[in-house]
């Protein structure tokens, strides 16, 4: 499978766990940071930011994507996100899949992380396949 450098996962992961540091989750008490690298080659992040009316919560990976549209960024080249779970590493959920493909290929990385180091790696394409994305709206 394809990888990235070492060194842009360590950006990477040191973006989402700086991010984590600041997560907003006083009712699940579950951290999650995530940092998407854009096509200039810059770095965003997130942190979940949960509410008192749960369904408003938004997910880290939603955040930094955010942070990415805000900044100009409009590919995602590769994606992090870092959450606790030494026996079942995080793992983005569905609807960060789909907003992830929005701004990437099915060829893009994925990356999980636990707090200390990235646990997993995936394809957009395995997370979400067969997935609707723009182009099915041109
Ligand atoms: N969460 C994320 O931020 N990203 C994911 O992909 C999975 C779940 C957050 C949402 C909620 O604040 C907490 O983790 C527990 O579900």
């Amino acid at each position: 499978m394809a990888s990235l450098p070492a060194e842009t996962i360590d950006r990477l992961l040191a973006a989402a766990l700086t991010a984590r540091a600041r997560a907003y989750a006083p009712y699940s008490g579950y951290c999650v940071g995530a940092a998407v690298l854009d096509e200039n080659g810059h770095i965003h992040a997130g942190c979940n930011m949960e509410n008192a009316a749960y369904p408003e919560g938004c997910c880290a990976e939603a955040n930094a994507l955010g942070a990415m549209v805000l900044a100009g960024g409009r590919k995602v080249a590769a994606a992090l996100v870092a959450g606790a779970g030494e026996a079942q590493p995080i793992t983005p959920c569905g609807g960060c899949r789909q907003k992830l493909r929005e701004f990437a290929t099915e060829e893009t990385l994925v990356l999980a992380a636990d707090p200390h180091s990235v646990r997993a790696q995936w394809t957009l394409g395995e997370l979400l396949p067969a997935s609707f994305e723009p182009a099915h709206l041109t």
